[in-house]
């Protein structure tokens, strides 16, 4: 069996297969496999395609050879950025963005609440503006988040980057870094919403998982009884913290303006991630497509 590590497979020219990708970000693909009566017609870096004889050939009408199978053999790992207001359920959409495609999640306040609690300096430093509601500063937070970027695991699989950057000197110096998103997720709530979500906000440190007293309640007393509330989700600071993200989100903004989708993030937790699949979906089968054409 002929084996491929792809992240990306488009069956091409066949009558009896669709003319798009059967194979998603979120399938496991690295046991692909093509019989060996597949011959290879050509492999670079970047694409290799296969004639597949198949069974489902058996009408006189349909051609002997009739797959092509293009793969990316360097597959090329999504990128994406999500930003807004605090409370907005950047959190809570990175859960289910990792469950469903398994990208590297990587969040500049868990970053720093991981700092504070080694007891560090720079964590000591940070926790002084974190309590005001004030960015930390550049010099403790972008070599944290750029040596998290450059991870084997977030190189490999991808990174969904959280909270960052936020301020134009933080995004000019992540461009200068070389990382720029396939996609910018921004989420719109309004303001009156995101006092009620921080107040109720509870985590569970076991899991991780983000609850919500009343929209997201936890499963079982046992989980119930182990929740913490973090040291700013007070409606005083969340007020501080809005403040701050309204000085620098525009400027954040023009920066990503060519991939930026907007996100309605006042619905269900499921419905504002209907639409961010749905942008995602799309821009997976641009990217087949783009495969596609480069074979024909
Ligand atoms: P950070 O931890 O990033 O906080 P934030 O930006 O204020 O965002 P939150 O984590 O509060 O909210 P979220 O959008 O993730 O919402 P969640 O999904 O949890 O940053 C904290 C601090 O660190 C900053 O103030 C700053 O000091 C510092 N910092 C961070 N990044 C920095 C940077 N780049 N540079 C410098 N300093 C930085 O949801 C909130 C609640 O709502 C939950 O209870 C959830 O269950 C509920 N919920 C979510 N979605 C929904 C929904 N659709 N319907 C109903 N409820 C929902």
């Amino acid at each position: 069996m002929a084996s491929l590590n792809s992240s990306s497979v488009s069956f091409l020219n066949s009558p009896s297969l669709p003319n798009k990708p059967l194979l998603t970000a979120n399938s496991s693909l690295n046991q692909l496999s093509f019989p060996k009566s597949s011959s290879l017609i050509n492999s670079n870096d970047s694409l290799t395609l296969f004639h597949v004889r198949s069974s489902r050939a058996s009408s006189s009408r349909s051609p002997k050879v009739l797959v092509v199978a293009a793969a990316a053999n360097k597959s090329e790992p999504l990128k994406i950025m999500i930003s807004g207001a605090p409370a907005s359920g950047k959190g809570t959409q990175c859960e289910l963005i990792k469950k469903k495609y398994d990208l590297v999640h990587i969040a500049a306040g868990d970053l720093l609440r991981t700092e504070i609690a080694s007891g560090s300096d720079n964590g000591k430093r940070a926790k002084e503006h974190m309590d005001i509601g004030q960015l930390v500063p550049d010099e403790i937070v972008v070599m944290m988040v750029k040596e998290r970027l450059m991870q084997p695991d977030s190189q490999d699989k991808g990174w969904l980057l959280d909270g960052y950057p936020r301020s134009l000197s933080q995004a000019t110096k992540l461009q200068g870094y070389g990382f720029h998103p396939d996609l910018f997720i921004l989420l719109e709530v309004p303001e009156e919403i995101l006092v009620e979500r921080v107040v109720g906000r509870r985590l569970d440190p076991v899991t991780g998982k983000i609850y919500h007293l009343k929209y997201s309640p936890p499963e079982t007393e046992e989980i119930a009884a182990r929740l913490t509330q973090r040291f700013d989700d007070t409606e005083e600071k969340v007020k501080l913290r809005l403040h701050t993200h309204h000085q620098n989100v525009a400027s954040v903004l023009a920066m990503f303006e060519d991939t930026i989708i907007k996100v309605d993030g006042s619905v269900s937790k499921e419905a504002v991630f209907a639409q961010i699949d749905s942008a995602l979906t799309k821009l997976l089968e641009q990217r087949a497509e783009k495969i596609g054409s480069a074979i024909a």
